[in-house]
């Protein structure tokens, strides 16, 4: 069988991920893998069209196609997106309809389960025959239990192959475009007073006849003082984040103030309030974001929007995206800020996104006054939970400026050092044993689960 690899790697041949592509090289000798390093080319794919047609070319010929990449925050590498759209952009969806697809990648599991989505989905628009995923963490190689687990997975890959199994679709098409979002006049009420808060919108490409250009001139509008707003097409952007881990030592990236991206995450930091505007393109926003997105891990694990207010201003079908917007709460929890809104462009008439709009300046400045940030859901607590034990364990020594940093404030809470309820919890594990005893903390549990509110509660 052939199967085409596509690496989405930014290290190429040196890449974790590659690994497992040879474990399986080394493993079913009777197939050939064609690999290409999609993320570590792309430069090179999208100025050299033969190379770009080379590699369709293979998919083309392939049996089964196998998306192989390494998680980067919440997806894949902003050069493996691009790749994915260049596929739409060069009319080369051909090649991938009715292929045979798997995914593997590799990661430390934060949010894994996010970029299989998005890749899923991105199979069922390309009309494959997506046929599951492995998603390894970073080591599972080196354990016979997970050899044998990845053996089959790829064996159950080539034998769905061989007998051309039967796939399902997931994700059903998205609409092609977005119906033109016509603002009302000027915002005619009282304007939002920053109250000394500090605002910043960074936006993707919005030219002034967009759907996304009007929101934000109608959203700038809303404020009785102009705001700071950093265009990511004009931004200067050297390149892609190369997944060396420089930045792992002290927090420095290898780019550091040879281009625009310190300085602007410096003054996203600074702000109260900090608004992120893009137009989606496939299910994420466009790999030029990603690419901004992907140059915050300067700050590798750290939460970058402590008690700031956050919110999304979006052009696009989001609510039939539900993958797209847990990334976005999930996001807004790692990083310890509130998402005060999310208004996009399908909310229905000019009007009724115009008072989206409107709710949404007056909401960040009242919550940024107020300070609110509501306690994190599962999401921001495991993230908390998984970078805790990651940065304490196996990845210190590689993440020093996080370990000072998670020192600093408080991270390392792990229950062991929770003497008052080790001792407490000791003491009533013996009196448990007791049946009398048992008898009496079991009738009264409900009645004990509520008692200490009364501190908090009594007149
Ligand atoms: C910039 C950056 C972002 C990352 N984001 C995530 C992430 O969101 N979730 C995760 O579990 N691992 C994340 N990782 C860890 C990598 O996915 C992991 O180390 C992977 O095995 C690297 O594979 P590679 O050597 O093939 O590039 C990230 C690593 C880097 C450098």
């Amino acid at each position: 069988m052939q199967i085409t690899v596509l690496n989405g790697s930014p290290k190429g041949e040196i890449s974790v991920t590659l690994q497992y592509v040879r474990y399986l090289q080394k493993a079913f000798p009777e197939h050939q893998f064609k690999i290409f390093h999609i993320a570590q080319s792309i430069r090179q794919l999208e100025k050299e069209p033969s190379l770009f047609e080379e590699v369709i070319a293979a998919v083309a010929a392939a049996d089964g196609v196998l998306w192989a990449f390494p998680l980067y925050i919440f997806l894949v590498h902003a050069d493996y997106k691009r790749f994915i759209e260049l596929i739409r952009e060069r009319g080369a969806a051909a090649a991938f309809r009715h292929k045979y697809a798997a995914a593997l990648s590799t990661s430390i599991h934060f949010y894994d389960h996010t970029a299989h989505n998005y890749i899923q989905a991105v199979c069922d628009d390309l009309e494959m025959k997506y046929t599951g995923y492995f998603a390894a963490e970073m080591d599972d190689l080196l354990k016979e239990e997970l050899r044998k687990q990845f053996h089959c997975f790829a064996a159950g890959f080539f034998h769905d192959i061989a007998v051309q199994a039967p796939t399902a679709r997931r994700y059903q098409p998205l609409p092609p475009a977005m119906p033109a979002y016509l603002p009302g006049p000027s915002q005619a009420g009282p304007r939002v007073a920053l109250r000394g808060h500090r605002v910043v919108i960074v936006a993707d490409a919005a030219g002034s006849d967009t759907n996304l250009g009007k929101m934000l001139a109608k959203f700038e509008s809303c404020f009785s003082e102009p705001v700071e707003r950093l265009q990511l097409d004009t931004l200067k952007i050297n390149g892609g984040c190369l997944g060396c881990i420089r930045c792992g030592y002290d927090n420095v990236c290898v780019y550091g103030d040879s281009d625009d991206v310190r300085q602007a995450y410096q003054k996203l930091e600074a702000a109260d309030i900090v608004v992120y505007a893009g137009t989606i393109v496939d299910r994420y926003f466009s790999s030029r974001w990603k690419l901004f997105i992907d140059r915050r891990f300067e700050k590798t694990h750290q939460p970058l929007f402590t008690g700031k207010q956050f919110a999304y201003i979006i052009s696009g079908p989001l609510s039939q995206l539900p993958n797209l917007t847990e990334i976005l709460h999930s996001t807004a929890e790692y990083d310890r800020a509130n998402l005060a809104g999310v208004v996009t462009d399908e909310a229905g008439s000019g009007a009724e996104i115009d008072a989206l709009l409107a709710d949404l300046a007056e909401r960040l400045v009242r919550l940024a006054d107020q300070q609110y940030v509501p306690p994190a859901t599962f999401r921001g607590v495991a993230a908390t939970v998984i970078f805790r034990d990651a940065i304490w364990g196996r990845l210190r020594f590689v993440f020093q400026g996080d370990h000072r940093y998670f020192k600093r404030h408080g991270f390392y809470d792990f229950p062991q050092q929770q003497w008052g309820q080790r001792f407490f919890n000791g003491f009533m594990t013996v009196l448990f044993r007791i049946p009398p005893v048992r008898r009496v903390i079991q009738r009264e549990t409900k009645q004990q689960m509520i008692a200490h509110f009364q501190k908090v509660l009594k007149p």
